[in-house]
């Protein structure tokens, strides 16, 4: 594993951004990974703003989301494609066609996963994939459990996710609280990983993934098995790592 300590969330921001834009401009056909949550945000940002320069073009890249709450329609506020709308897709000149999420309203949710891993599939899998982490170590929505999923699956989220990410609902009762994620073994299959945290409530579970036992208890820590990943981390979240 490659651990970057970086001061605050600013130069989080900027060095994720940066190991994104040189993925692009390596290979304009990339197949990007993306995630949500509020630690890419700033990330996103500056992607924008590089396309807006014109340093930046996503007109022959393709990207996969990791996860989407289950029963959100597209055009919901809170849900994950709503989210990378406003956030990066609006922004950049990244074709709709290549934009893949899982159908949240799908009727038959196994079919629906099944789907969705043949899409990953048929575009040669993530070039570069980009993940948060949660607080109890979940990526994507790869809860702690007895086993590794491999495929994209359905979830019923825990409770230190429900409570966390609470604050973008309404209320409580209004949250989804089941979701669709990408597997561990499709984003193991990723060429490259690439992960950010950032604050102290992160500490905990980025000091598991580094350092910890390769555990489905903490979903992260088989990121020690893949060959290529770079996690970046503020002075908070990695205070327990000397470089
Ligand atoms: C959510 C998302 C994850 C994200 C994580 C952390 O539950 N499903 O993909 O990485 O929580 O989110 P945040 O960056 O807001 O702390």
């Amino acid at each position: 594993m490659n651990i970057i300590k970086v001061k605050n969330y600013r130069e989080l921001s900027y060095l994720g951004a940066k190991k994104i834009a040189d993925q692009v401009a390596e290979n304009p056909y990339s197949v990007l990974g993306l995630a949500t949550g509020a630690t890419p945000e700033g990330i996103y940002q500056h992607l924008a703003s590089e396309y807006q320069k014109g340093t930046l073009d996503f007109s022959q890249c393709s990207s996969v989301n990791l996860d989407e709450y289950k029963g959100l329609s597209r055009e919901d506020e809170q849900s994950y494609y709503h989210y990378m709308k406003q956030h990066l897709f609006s922004k950049i000149n990244l074709p709709e066609e290549r934009i893949y999420f899982p159908d949240a309203l799908a009727k038959d949710a196994q079919e629906e996963c099944r789907r969705y891993d043949e899409d990953i599939e048929k575009l040669g899998g993530v070039d570069l994939q980009l993940l948060g982490i949660g607080r109890n170590g979940h990526i994507g929505f790869n809860e702690p459990g007895d086993f590794f999923p491999a495929a994209t699956h359905c979830v019923s989220l825990s409770q230190s996710t429900l409570d966390a990410n609470a604050k973008y609902f309404p209320s409580k009762e209004e949250m989804p609280k089941e979701a669709y994620t990408v597997g561990i073994g499709v984003i193991m299959k990723a060429k490259k990983i690439l992960l950010v945290a950032n604050g102290e409530s992160k500490r905990e579970a980025l000091r598991r993934t580094i350092f910890g036992k390769v555990t489905p208890q903490t979903p992260a820590s088989i990121l020690q098995f893949h060959p290529n990943v770079t996690i970046i981390g503020d002075e908070e979240a990695l205070s327990f790592w000397n470089d």
